[in-house]
């Protein structure tokens, strides 16, 4: 009982649109925030290794299985096994996939909401509205509660009307936006003073960390946040993908978007820092450490921004309207994970499925604001450090083990027939069976013992 499938219509959309679902918080406020704690550059450097190395090859992994099988996370995994084992297994983890799609956008949704009232606090003060500004600026359960929902609705709005009308239209319209106004702010804070030594702290690595395992592993969960992986949103975008597309460069250049606008945001955040520490911002913590969970975004920026007078309301909009943008085209990818897979498995019209699955994950995201102490933290290292990788694994295996090499061959050949000369052909189908599951793994189990 399958509704018809939605499909991208062209190359450039899907590039988009899986760029958008990459580019996310994780890129613009998690990358230039982990290199500020992990000693600069040298933080940089490794996770551009583990981006190429470890999470582009579980990338093609999510991306073969969902053109192969043209299904939902949950259908495909089971779709392409021919034992009842492995069918299974797969089955059980595409649940697990969407559980975890579905509690990340809980905890995201809460993050998005803050950026929404930031970025409409510079309009409420330049009308003079000073006490909705306050509110909005300042934490509580009503205005966490208000601009969850608010984004909430923004993403179901978007996934109810499908992949080319909804997911594919926003993606393009916004990315460029998100290009233009990181570029922008990036200029305008060159020009000021301090940037110049942000600049050097987080381009010149300090060498002696890059052994550092705290370093390493910071660095790959940051690898696997980013490109989303993990959970089938990469498998469910690669389901509405032409079969005419070459896969393997179409996964480079996206990793190459992803981590590309990772540095450059980190060209404006650390540069910001030392600009804010210039008007006299503390910017260390206690320990000498530079700040940077929360407060960075939230107080470092912010006191940077109303220190710059009447244009600090201007970049303040820009900012927040660049964090909020990045974070639309990232939700939608996650919601897109438990829809698809009701849409297919019920039949149920795509619209009533989204607003009712919606609902239930922003009833989550009221549970943790409600509850935030005990489990905003535990939700994020659950789903991202704890889960996420394990997921990355069984991908990995189901692409390397179940899918048969002749199933994987004939697959990449449509879109890209001279694949099997070519060097990924040579090396990714070991790399994803052995290489990267073990190192993964390893890398891991060093993480949770440390
Ligand atoms: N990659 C996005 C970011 O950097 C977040 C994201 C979107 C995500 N979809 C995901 C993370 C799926 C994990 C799994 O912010």
């Amino acid at each position: 009982m399958s509704a018809p499938r939605g499909q991208f219509s062209s190359k450039l959309g899907f590039i988009l649109a899986a760029a958008g679902s990459a580019v996310g918080l994780g890129n613009i406020w998690g990358f230039p925030t982990q290199t500020a704690s992990n000693g600069g550059g040298a933080f940089v450097v490794v996770y551009f290794v583990l981006a190429f190395m470890l999470a582009y090859p579980a990338l093609m992994a999510e991306l073969i299985i969902g053109r192969h099988a043209r299904a939902n996370v949950v259908t495909a995994l089971g779709s392409i096994s021919s034992s009842r084992f492995t069918r299974l297994a797969g089955t059980a983890v595409g649940y697990y996939g969407v559980v975890i799609a579905s509690l990340i956008l809980s905890f995201y949704t809460i993050v998005a909401g803050w950026m929404l009232a930031h970025l409409i606090e510079p309009l409420t003060t330049a009308l003079g509205l000073s006490n909705i500004s306050a509110w909005l600026t300042q934490n509580s359960v009503a205005r966490n509660l208000a601009t969850a929902a608010t984004f909430a609705l923004i993403t179901m709005w978007i996934i109810a009307r499908g992949i080319e009308n909804g997911i594919e239209k926003w993606s393009t319209r916004l990315m460029p936006m998100l290009f233009a106004i990181l570029l922008l702010l990036i200029i305008y804070v060159m020009t000021r003073p301090g940037a110049m030594e942000g600049l050097a702290v987080y381009l010149v690595p300090d060498w002696s960390r890059v052994t550092d395992p705290g370093l390493i592993i910071d660095a790959l969960g940051q690898a696997f946040f980013s490109l989303s992986l993990g959970v089938g949103t990469m498998l469910v975008y690669g389901s509405y993908l032409s079969k005419r597309e070459n896969l393997p460069g179409i996964g480079v250049i996206v990793t190459l978007v992803d981590t590309g606008i990772a540095f450059i945001a980190g060209l404006l955040i650390i540069p910001s820092i030392y600009v804010a520490k210039h008007y006299g911002t503390t910017i260390f913590t206690e320990t000498g450490e530079l700040i940077a969970g929360p407060d960075l975004i939230f107080q470092v920026l912010p006191t940077l921004f109303s220190s710059m007078g009447e244009i600090g309301l201007v970049a303040a909009f820009a900012f927040f309207t660049l964090m909020s943008i990045a974070a639309v085209t990232s939700s939608i990818s996650m919601l897109e994970v438990p829809v698809s897979t009701a849409v297919e498995q019920t039949g149920l019209s795509r619209p009533r499925i989204t607003y009712v699955i919606g609902t239930v994950i922003f009833a989550i995201s009221a549970l943790l604001i409600f509850n935030f102490p005990a489990l905003f933290v535990f939700v994020i290292d659950l789903t991202t450090k704890y889960s996420e990788p394990l997921l990355g694994v069984a991908f990995c295996l189901f692409a390397g083990w179940v899918l048969h090499r002749d199933k994987l061959l004939a697959e990449l050949k449509q879109g890209s027939p001279e694949v099997e000369s070519g060097i990924f052909w040579k090396v990714w189908p070991l790399y994803v069976r052995v290489v990267c599951p073990v190192l993964i793994l390893v890398t891991f189990f060093h993480s949770v013992g440390a």
